[in-house]
């Protein structure tokens, strides 16, 4: 009786480090997989994104497609894959030059980035990229 009654203790105490561990493993692997969790954008890039994209692409966007497609107020809440695919679409419409749109342009034109603003949000995207695929 009191041999199991050790064992007992024993055992329960075991199960509890092993749950212990598995817990704070689970804390680390979350914080990895949301790698943006506490993320800045550099300045410079921050102010692109201000003057060219946050209109749209945020909580005060008014069309859902654009606000599907892009919110840079949640980007801490994309998961890994999402924020991956994000990058991609980024740098392809710098590259391009397709945003914002071009109808859009006709009416603002002091929207549109220049040509160095272009390329300093594609650098920074495929930099992002290439940070979240290491
Ligand atoms: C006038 C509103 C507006 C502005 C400003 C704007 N976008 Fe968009 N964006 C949209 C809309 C609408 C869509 C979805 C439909 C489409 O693709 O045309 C979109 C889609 C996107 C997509 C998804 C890929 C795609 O081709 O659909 C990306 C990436 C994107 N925008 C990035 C940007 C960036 C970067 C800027 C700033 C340089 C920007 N947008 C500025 C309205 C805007």
């Amino acid at each position: 009786m009191k041999r199991s009654g050790i064992l007992f203790v024993l055992s329960a105490f075991v199960l509890a480090s092993f749950i212990q561990m598995n817990i704070s493993k689970n804390a680390k692997t979350e914080s990895e997989s949301n790698p943006l969790e506490e993320y800045k954008f550099p300045k410079k890039v921050k102010a692109i994104i201000d003057k060219s994209c946050y209109g749209c692409h945020s909580v005060d966007g008014k069309s859902d497609d654009a606000k599907d497609a892009l919110r840079w107020d949640k980007m801490h809440e994309y998961d890994k894959a999402k924020l991956v695919s994000v990058m991609d679409d980024i740098i392809e419409v710098t590259g391009e030059k397709k945003m914002p749109p071009k109808k859009f342009l006709e009416k603002k034109p002091d929207w549109k980035p220049t040509d160095k603003e272009y390329q300093t949000l594609s650098k920074w995207a495929d930099k992002e990229a290439g940070k979240l695929l290491k």
